[in-house]
């Protein structure tokens, strides 16, 4: 498969999944975290999905588009290994669903991070918090199904048990 197609499908799954979790979650109290606001691609997809719901996005540095930069209550900056465990103060409970996109492309990389975030994500999960990552997670979560059509990706759908 080339790198443009690898890209569409990612990017094609990535959006069905996205709203796949946005239907799941349905009237299920709590905020939503974006980690890895990147470009603010999915950030501005989210707010789109869930107009009506506080999204936190987290990065160690502004990158994204002007018109997809969160305020400064909903931005949090810093390594996500260290501010995920200290974030709570402001963080008005525990989200409703998690959007894990850190993805760096290289699978050494890739490992290490699974083996410090997944525990975090325990952390701020409670049965029932939907997950949407961007690789498979270690711990107590459920695989849900792909939406029909939704093409192959690396990308782990899971509800916290
Ligand atoms: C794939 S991009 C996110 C793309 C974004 N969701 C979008 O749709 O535009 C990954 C982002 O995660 C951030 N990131 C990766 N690892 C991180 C870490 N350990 N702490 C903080 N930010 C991290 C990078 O700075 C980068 O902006």
């Amino acid at each position: 498969m080339s790198r443009l197609d690898f890209m569409i499908n990612r990017l094609t799954a990535q959006r069905m999944l996205l709203e796949e979790a946005a239907r799941l979650i349905g009237d299920r109290p709590g905020c939503v975290f974006e980690l890895g606001l990147g470009s603010g691609r999915t950030f501005d997809h989210l707010r789109e999905l869930l107009p009506d719901r506080e999204i936190f996005a987290f990065d160690r540095a502004i990158g994204a588009h002007p018109k997809c930069i969160p305020d400064g209550d909903h931005m949090i900056l810093g390594e996500i290994r260290e501010t995920l465990g200290y974030c709570a103060p402001r963080i008005p409970g525990k989200p409703a669903f998690i959007h894990i996109d850190l993805g760096s492309g290289d699978p050494t990389q890739d490992l290490i991070t699974r083996a410090w975030l997944s525990p975090h994500i325990a952390e701020w999960s409670e049965p029932g918090t939907i997950i949407l990552a961007d690789r498979p997670l270690e711990g107590s979560f459920e695989n849900l199904p792909r939406p029909d059509g939704c093409p192959k990706s690396g990308h782990a759908l899971l509800r916290a048990a």
